[in-house]
């Protein structure tokens, strides 16, 4: 199975978001990471439903959106409107995580939760079969552009075995400071999906770094 390759939208020009959604259609991207922040859960603020209703009419590509704020479960079926087919709610942001994943299923989107670097995949284990994404984070969430944490290598491995123990059909995505070096690396260790920001939408030639990643085979 090939990877799949999510591009951060954050690192977009956002004085030109046609172009940049006009790029993403033409590439080979899979995915479209969208990162909503509310400077809560998270020191930074980014977007919200008026672009993520904008580009879901534009955008050909399934939208991935991060939510990186506190109470997700009140925007789920706000989501759901905007054409989004992928919904990730932070584990720390959710007390009733159960409950928020069949609320996102039963409005049509596949359920993901992310987890911050700090938080350990064995918080997941009672509740691997609810969730069809885990998205790890690789850097602390809030900001594109930051070093990748190296320890999220051994937290992919540990994943993956909690996801084979379990007979799970999780996909793992991983999310901050994907690029050349680290890439080949993450898939290496059992990634199925890369979020890539930007090392793309910085990139002179972005469709050419996105066939770059999307050359990377994965388990
Ligand atoms: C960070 C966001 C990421 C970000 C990644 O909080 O969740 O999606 O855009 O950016 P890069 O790939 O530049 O680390
Ligand atoms: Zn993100």
């Amino acid at each position: 199975m090939k990877t799949i390759i999510s591009p951060s939208l954050l690192s977009a020009n956002f004085l030109h978001l046609d172009k940049e959604i006009e790029m993403i259609n033409e590439s080979e991207a899979d995915w479209l990471h969208m990162d909503v922040m509310d400077g809560v859960f998270v020191p930074n603020i980014s977007f919200g439903f008026p672009i993520l209703n904008a580009v879901g009419k534009v955008c050909k590509k399934p939208m991935d959106v991060h939510f990186m704020i506190v109470h997700p479960e009140n925007y789920i079926q706000q989501t759901a409107d905007s054409g989004a087919a992928i919904m990730n709610v932070h584990y720390e942001a959710c007390i009733h995580l159960h409950r928020t994943l069949q609320a996102i299923r039963s409005a049509g989107m596949k359920a993901g939760v992310t987890l911050n670097p700090s938080t350990p995949v064995n918080v997941l284990e009672d509740i691997i079969g609810d969730i069809d994404i885990v998205q790890l984070m690789s850097v602390n969430p809030g900001f594109g552009g930051q070093k990748f944490i190296e320890s999220t290598i051994k937290k992919v491995e540990r994943l993956r075995q909690l996801i084979n123990r379990e007979n799970s059909k999780a996909l793992i995505e991983v999310d901050g400071g994907v690029q050349a070096d680290t890439a080949p690396r993450l898939v290496k260790a059992g990634v199925n999906i890369l979020v890539s920001g930007s090392y793309v939408f910085k990139a002179a030639d972005p469709k050419a770094t996105i066939h770059s990643l999307k050359e990377l085979e994965t388990l």
